[in-house]
């Protein structure tokens, strides 16, 4: 049976009166043992009797056409094929449902997918790809980057509301400023691996995707078969961050090749693959206008973006995302505009939008802040707007101020001093904050709970963990729900055929997927009260006794066979008539080394109000995640391109800096108290991407405040510190 709910009302909350107490409470992840013993089997990791092994050909050359020339490398050995049909020029975009962009011979972009070179082991595979012969028609007419471009385009739908000039001539304060921000690589760290085995018609794939339900239609569409016909497997993903959202180019060079070898076929990425040929986050430049009056109130906000993506890709950073709802303001414009160029792909990238858009808007308001002297913890308080700036919708739960009030309580901001005074020595101590919001996202998600009687019970759905907590969380509201203790609880995950979830993307995941087992098990729990005789708002499961009215049965005397419910949440008008997002403030504190300008990040806090917090373990290390990112957009992370082609020179993780060990101090999270009634049956909301946005600024703010120099370029590295001392 199924229990259906469609989101157009406040549901009751239900995860508020049980008393297992198994939801909430740190946890950790149930496959932990497995990760860290090697015994979780990753894609590429599965034996399989008579594998060959693929390797991604990739083209040297940013523009122009290709032919490859198979009979150069036929007599090497181990030689099986190489294979051009069907290759993807990039990834498919989270949740796009159809085939990725398949451009024949054309090349547009260098490290472009071309071929798939095949033999008996990896190691003949990589001879064979780097031997091929290809015969390359040259296109000289290459735009390497946005300053090259013959071609922007501009967003459909700009937005204009009131007068910005207007607003920022009158106003009493004002910041008109442009930051850059440079490209990111998700750089997950397991790899994109896929692993194709085919049966007559029928094809598995063992992969390490986020949307299974999308990417089983994407790579169906990519090879013109009927999706009915193909089972994805994505039991345990080393991250993912956006880049295993789509179906992408090794997946389907897999299942090509094993279909024309009659054998199953093997494709892992290096790590310079995945800096190259997977969707990257694009550079940004953005000028950020605010007008405040005389009163301390922004009258004007506008946001205006550059950007790159290769031609007719359907993906732009959302920068401004955040922008809209955040902050007051009757005077509002933004625009976008995306220059078409030869560089890899532009997707999302953890936290699309949000990641970089807030960093120009929380650099701006820091410097607006200090233009009106203002406390910048104030200034943002008095410009929370009472409902949507943009189109009036009530707002659900925003604990914005709280955020900030209590952040800045714990963190010890009124300690803060103006740039400049604090001295250790060599070193300028400052601190700064953030705000952070994320778009809150209920998405349609499936789920089958079982509940056995002895007690145990087994949680089945499509949906993935890229290593969020997926497997505890869905475990701990099962367990929850059922009255039961959470390692009696199984949870299945990471195969097409189970019920279809959402999908582990835009930080959804954990509530929308959470959703579906719960009504699930509610499904359950309204079985047991009829049998116990009672009503399902009486019903009380604790530690595998039900009680209600005045009867009180263990589980084994109500059940004789196992009860199963499907869980089945759809959107309804809750995700339209309100507007709902996760609300945050970071502060950093960071000493500047006044001889060589480098920068010691020495403390974090994050202070989140995300709804209900279902697992504070693994909440917390989202946001560790968020901290720690953070540190690598504002100190040490970006692509770098070579003027020339537009490929990525940075292409692994000796020249792509992300925050190691000694870049990383105490992070302090705290949770403010929450419950969004509006969001979802179980009250809760994203919390992943929340912790990314705006954590870059909380740090660049504490540069300014250490010793006085505006870092408007990111990455602040010691060069663009140094020179303004
Ligand atoms: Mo996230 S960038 O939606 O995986």
């Amino acid at each position: 049976m199924t229990e259906h709910l469609k989101m157009d009302e406040v549901q009751p909350r239900l995860l508020d009166e049980t008393t297992q107490g198994a939801i909430h409470r740190p946890m950790p992840r149930p496959e932990g043992p497995l990760k860290v013993s090697g015994r979780a089997t990753y894609a590429a990791e599965w034996k399989m009797d008579n594998a060959a092994n693929g390797v991604l050909v990739r083209a040297a050359i940013p523009k122009g056409h290709y032919k490859v020339d198979a009979s150069s490398v036929e007599a090497m050995p181990g030689f099986l094929g190489v294979y051009t049909d069907r290759m993807p020029r990039n990834a498919a975009q989270g949740t796009m449902n159809t085939n990725p962009a398949q451009i024949g011979d054309e090349i547009q972009y260098l490290g472009q997918p071309i071929a798939v070179a095949v033999a008996e082991t990896f190691e003949q595979a990589r001879d064979i790809a780097a031997a091929l012969k290809i015969d390359y028609d040259r296109d000289d007419d290459v735009a390497a980057g946005p300053d090259t471009a013959q071609q922007v385009n501009e967003k459909d739908d700009p937005f204009d509301q009131g007068d910005l000039d207007r607003a920022m001539a009158d106003a009493a304060h004002s910041v008109d400023a442009t930051y850059t921000t440079k490209g990111h690589n998700s750089a997950a760290m397991e790899p994109h691996a896929a692993l194709a085995v085919w049966d007559g018609d029928k094809l598995t794939v063992r992969a390490s995707l986020q949307m299974l339900g999308y990417n089983r239609n994407e790579l169906a569409d990519s090879l013109g078969i009927d999706a009915e016909n193909l089972r994805l497997l994505s039991p345990y993903i080393g991250g993912g961050f956006g880049s295993k959202l789509g179906i992408s180019p090794e997946a389907i060079a897999a299942s090509v090749a094993a279909k024309e070898l009659g054998r199953p076929v093997r494709v892992v990425m290096t790590r310079n693959n995945v800096f190259e040929t997977v969707v990257r986050r694009t550079e940004t430049r953005q000028r950020l206008r605010l007008a405040l009056d005389a009163d301390g109130k922004l009258t004007g906000i506008g946001q205006e973006n550059w950007q790159s993506n290769l031609p007719e890709e359907p993906f732009a950073e959302p920068v401004d995302l955040a922008t809209h709802f955040l902050y007051a303001g009757a005077n509002r414009r933004y625009g976008q505009h995306i220059a078409i160029v030869n560089r890899s792909a532009a997707g999302s990238v953890r936290a699309p939008g949000e990641a970089v858009g807030m960093l120009a808007l929380e650099n701006a308001m820091d410097e607006l802040a200090e233009a009106a002297g203002i406390d910048p913890i104030d200034l943002r308080v008095a410009n929370i707007p009472e409902t949507h700036p943009e189109n009036g919708k009530p707002f659900s739960s925003r604990s914005l101020a709280e955020c900030l009030r209590q952040g800045a309580e714990a963190f010890g901001w009124s300690a803060r001093q103006a740039p400049g005074a604090r001295r250790e020595g060599e070193w300028l101590i400052g601190m700064g904050v953030a705000s952070a919001a994320r778009t809150n996202i209920l998405q349609e998600s499936k789920a089958r709970v079982t509940l056995n009687p002895d007690g145990t019970a087994l949680v089945e759905t499509d949906m993935t963990d890229i290593g969020t907590g997926t497997y505890a969380i869905l475990g701990q509201i099962a367990a929850e729900m059922l009255g039961l203790p959470p390692e009696k609880v199984t949870v299945e995950l990471g195969d097409t055929d189970l019920p279809k979830a959402s999908g582990s993307g835009g930080s959804w995941g954990a509530a929308s997927a959470g959703s579906a087992v719960f009504l699930g098990a509610k499904g359950i729990r309204r079985r047991l009260a009829e049998r116990l005789g009672c009503t399902p708002e009486d019903l009380r499961l604790q530690d595998g006794v039900a009680t209600g009215g005045n009867n009180r049965r263990p589980l084994a005397e109500l059940m004789d066979a196992p009860l199963s419910e499907i869980g089945h949440l759809e959107t309804g008008a809750k995700s339209n008539d309100v507007h709902q997002a996760g609300y945050g403030a970071h502060f950093a504190e960071v000493a500047v080394n006044t001889v060589t300008g480098e920068v010691r990040v020495r403390r974090m806090l994050a202070a989140m109000a995300a709804g209900r917090i279902l697992n504070e373990q693994t909440a917390r290390s989202q946001v560790w995640g968020g901290q720690i990112w953070g540190i690598g957009t504002a100190l040490t992370e970006g692509l770098d391109h070579d003027p020339r082609t537009g490929h990525i020179v940075n292409n692994d993780l000796a020249e792509y800096h992300v925050p190691v060990n000694l870049d990383v101090p105490d992070l302090d999270v705290i949770f403010v108290e929450e419950r969004d009634d509006d969001a979802n049956p179980i009250q809760a909301k994203g919390i992943g991407e929340l912790g990314l946005s705006g954590a870059g600024a909380a740090i660049t703010n504490a540069i300014y405040n250490a010793c006085g120099v505006r870092v408007r370029d990111y990455p602040a590295t010691p060069d663009r510190i140094f020179s303004h001392l």
